[in-house]
């Protein structure tokens, strides 16, 4: 595998990969890499010739400096991993290669960076969509993949390809889940024993919903699930939402596609989860 740490270093190497007619996949990752990213890379390595993974952890995506400060960046076993999986390319910049020292610019993608998880963490998004749109614009892949653990992500970061007309092709990937259910995610290694028992009430409270979905209503369904994510013991709830597919606003009987999200607190973890139920 290539390591490269610098932008000049990894746009010279991909321009001689497409003079050879190769394809790029890109997985853009905060490292910390667990079976979910794997995932990805398979998806990757099997939809295009040359994939690259970035490992970076972006600080103007973070709300609260003391969560920036304690992410996981365990660099080294990230790069057995990705050795391991086959991938190609590691790009794993220095925040210096990535921001000048003070950028205030921001894209302006509309309700969806303000809803459910931006409403909760306001301007989470517009870091995202920062950091995002540079690495398409470095990598200039042709398809990038995405978790839909990160479901709002997935949309977002859609609406910026439309908006932008960039010529990258989003694609969302199953959640991958460890054997109780708990979606994984790089954030599961702060969970102690107890947290990871309370936590399995998100994904069962998803099931739940997915069950019981034609059988009640949008209301109905969201306060199923709500009382019985509120009777688990170290679990404070953000939000159950049954939601449009597409604009995430709460979904209607004309809704094409149908997503119950759920967020909560675990302990001192904040843990995200989906399910399409339609
Ligand atoms: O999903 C993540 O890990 C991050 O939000 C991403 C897409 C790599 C941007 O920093």
């Amino acid at each position: 595998m290539k390591i490269f740490t610098t932008r000049e270093n990894l746009h010279n190497y991909l321009d001689e990969r497409r003079l050879n007619n190769k394809t790029i996949g890109l997985v853009p990752t905060m490292g910390a890499l667990h079976n979910g990213h794997l995932s990805l890379l398979d998806f990757a390595k099997s939809q295009t010739d040359e994939v690259v993974c970035s490992i970076f952890v972006n600080p103007t995506q973070f709300t609260d400096p003391t969560d920036l400060e304690k992410y996981p960046r365990p660099i080294e076993s990230d790069i057995k991993k990705l050795e391991s999986a086959g991938c190609d390319v590691l790009f794993n910049p220095p925040v210096s290669e990535m921001y000048t020292a003070n950028e205030t610019w921001h894209l302006n993608i509309g309700h969806l960076e303000h809803l459910l998880e931006g409403a909760i963490r306001p301007g989470h998004y517009q870091g995202v969509t920062q950091i995002v749109s540079k690495l398409f614009n470095l990598i200039e892949p042709d398809i990038a993949f995405f978790g839909q653990k990160d479901y709002q992500q997935v949309l977002v970061i859609d609406k910026m390809v439309q908006l932008l007309n960039m010529k990258v092709k989003v694609v969302m990937c199953p959640i991958v889940r460890e054997d109780g259910g708990l979606a994984m995610s790089s954030r599961n290694v702060y969970l102690n024993a107890a947290d990871r028992e309370h936590a399995l009430v998100l994904s069962k409270a998803l099931n739940l919903a997915k069950e019981q979905f034609a059988h009640h209503t949008f209301t109905e369904l969201t306060n199923l699930a709500t009382d019985f994510i509120n009777t688990e013991p170290g679990v404070k709830l953000d939000y159950f939402e049954i939601a449009d597919g597409d604009s995430l606003y709460p979904a209607t009987p004309l809704s094409k596609k149908i997503v119950a999200l759920v967020a909560a607190r675990v302990g001192n973890t904040r843990l995200i989860d989906n399910v399409i139920l339609s």
